[in-house]
């Protein structure tokens, strides 16, 4: 059977499950959930971990008291269900406050208090031993060019994340950060639309070994891009800190689906390149479960991210195991990427005074039998070998 355990490292978002179904056209269609039930269920389900932003757990306006109060409630939970907080994150785009960014609004005042609740939150997130902060900047952005110096942004971007880095750093916390691309919505332009950027970014920061990157599924295709490449880079460079595992039909509206919902081939891959490459870390669903459905409908919702990536895996494993598939990548020459194309020691010089009698138009006739390569997976994903 497809039943979730702890080493399948499973987490969810508190905001996922409790999402209530508000869109820009319609009022929520669910009441609130009690993050404590969240726990529980999400427990009996099989999930391993529980991730959170700051207001979700604990109402924006909460003073000392009453955030003491729903943190230790919540961590009763967590040692009743054994369950982890593998990550947390800082709700800096929902309050009024945030509408023009929090990093990188240009009023200063707004970005010392955001910068001040990241930090309140870097500290709770130590507390309950999260190993991953993560920064999604949705509102760092703009509707018009004229109203962002968008260099200075990029400048209150590395000093917002340094200023994490060092407080982390002074306070020995056993923390990395993971920045989340998305190219828009809520703002027209969000900054570090896509995996590419962060990467970039990172390279600009004061402490780039701390940082790194959280991609989401549906944020990479939103901007027609391929989730699959866009991890891959981030694995080669070591920065796969993180990910947000959803489903997306295509450059549209954020749709937040299941995992597996969305481009399914591309989920195929995504599971493939996961378990194939070594990746450690949780496998996290950033989700909305739709708002034509009930709490009932939530759970299951739930449960389907956890199954869908349980049955991938196996059709994965299944199509690199076939003897079909190994011929076929053989006839491919997908093994021959791996081996450097100078030899050892081989200078530019030599390389271009090399003869090899290599002949371009007989190259050039080669087919790559990519048809049936491709055949195979989607027949593997289909289920039927
Ligand atoms: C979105 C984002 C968010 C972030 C979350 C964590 O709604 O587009 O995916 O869900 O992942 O804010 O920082
Ligand atoms: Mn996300
Ligand atoms: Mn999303
Ligand atoms: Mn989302």
């Amino acid at each position: 059977d497809y039943s979730p355990a702890a080493a399948d490292k499973f987490s969810f978002g508190l905001w996922t499950v409790g999402f209530q179904g508000a869109d820009p056209f319609g009022a929520p269609t669910r009441p609130e959930l009690d993050p404590v039930r969240a726990v529980h269920r999400l427990a009996e389900l099989g999930a391993w971990g529980v991730t959170f932003h700051d207001d979700d757990l604990i109402p924006f306006a909460a003073d000392e008291s009453e955030r003491q109060r729903v943190i230790s409630r919540f961590r009763e939970a967590l040692d009743e269900t054994g369950m982890t907080v593998p990550m947390i994150t800082t709700n800096l785009f929902g309050h009024p406050v945030f509408k023009d960014g929090g990093l990188t609004a240009n009023d200063r005042d707004i970005r010392r208090f955001a910068l001040r609740k990241m930090l309140r939150n870097v500290e709770l997130a130590a507390e309950l031993g999260a190993k991953t902060f993560v920064a999604w900047g949705g509102r760092e952005g703009a509707e018009t060019d004229a109203g962002i110096d968008a260099r200075a942004a990029f400048a209150r971007y590395k000093e917002g994340i340094d200023t994490v880095c060092e407080f982390v750093r002074d306070r020995g916390y056993d923390l990395r950060l993971a920045l989340e691309p998305k190219p828009n919505e809520p703002r027209g332009d969000i900054l570090l639309p896509t995996v590419g950027h962060v990467l970039s970014f990172i390279e600009q920061l004061e402490h780039p070994d701390m940082v790194g990157v959280n991609p989401e599924v549906g944020h990479e295709q939103m901007a027609g891009l391929n989730y699959v490449h866009g991890i891959a880079q981030a694995l080669w460079a070591g920065k796969l800190f993180h990910l947000d595992l959803n489903g997306q039909h295509g450059a549209k509206f954020d749709q937040d689906l299941r995992f597996g919902a969305g481009d399914l081939k591309s989920a195929f891959f995504t599971v493939d390149l996961l378990e194939n490459a070594g990746y450690q870390g949780p496998r996290h669903f950033d989700f909305k479960p739709s708002r034509t459905e009930d709490d009932e409908g939530v759970w299951t919702s739930a449960a389907g991210c956890m199954r869908n990536y349980l049955i991938l895996r196996e059709r994965a494993a299944a199509f690199r195991a076939d003897p079909r598939v190994r011929e076929a990548l053989q006839a491919s020459r997908v093994d021959e990427l791996a081996r450097p194309t100078l030899a050892s020691g081989e200078k530019p010089e030599e390389l271009l005074s090399a003869s090899e009698g290599f002949d371009p138009d007989e190259a050039g006739k080669r087919a790559m039998h990519y048809e049936w390569l491709d055949q195979l997976a989607l027949e593997h994903l289909m289920g039927l070998s």
